[in-house]
């Protein structure tokens, strides 16, 4: 065997998420966020269309992110449907991590492989930073809540039309044990075809 099974084994089964809620005051320092980006492009990737794009939100950057997206989230609402709940978690939240990673597809200008396939590939790249952090002792989760999926997210994000914003990794030094997962048994998501 050419590595060690039973060590990826426990990385790819003790990935969590781990919720901005759930970190300490601990800064993460930029050099571990970047081996997470650098992993993160070493995922498939049709045609090698590498259409991934991080943009990254670390010290007074995530400040700027958390202003927008409350501010916008309170200009964008009518005024009945307005929770000022939503607002303050919108502002607040953001805070409690070292960085944010705001994930998005870049659509290769020759579209050369159907959109699903970059967002699948993004998908993975998020995956590989997933276990980066895990590897790590890191804590890290993907949100698509808030205003992920909004045109306004998009500009602020400063992407193209047919770019996507596909949500934001959160990355914090746990302030909680490693939390449990759980997972359905094989036998409930496969059926074998063997003759
Ligand atoms: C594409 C995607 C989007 C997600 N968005 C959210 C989200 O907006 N809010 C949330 O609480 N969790 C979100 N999650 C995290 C899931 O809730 C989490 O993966 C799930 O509960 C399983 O837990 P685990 O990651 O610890 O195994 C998202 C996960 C994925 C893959």
């Amino acid at each position: 065997m050419k590595y060690n099974l039973s060590e990826i084994n426990d990385v790819i089964r003790n990935r969590r998420s781990i919720y901005p809620e759930q970190y300490s005051e601990r800064k993460v320092h930029r050099e571990m966020v970047e081996v997470l980006l650098k992993n993160a492009c070493w995922a498939p990737t049709h045609k090698m269309t590498q259409p991934w794009y991080f943009k990254v939100f670390m010290g007074e950057g995530i400040q700027k992110l958390a202003t927008f997206q409350a501010e916008t989230y309170k200009a964008i609402t009518p005024e009945e449907k307005f929770v000022e709940r939503k607002y303050r978690k919108l502002q607040e939240r953001p805070l409690k991590a070292s960085a944010i990673i705001a994930i998005c597809m870049k659509r290769d200008p020759k579209e050369s492989v159907p959109e699903v396939e970059e967002v699948m590939s993004v998908a993975c790249a998020v995956q590989n930073m997933y276990l980066t952090a895990t590897t790590y002792g890191l804590g890290g989760y993907w949100s698509t809540g808030g205003l992920t999926f909004k045109d306004e997210m998009k500009a602020f994000l400063e992407l193209g039309e047919k770019d996507r914003c596909l949500g934001f990794f959160y990355v914090g030094y746990p302030d909680i044990p490693w939390p449990k997962g759980q997972r359905r048994h094989l036998q409930y998501y496969t059926d074998w075809v063997e003759s």
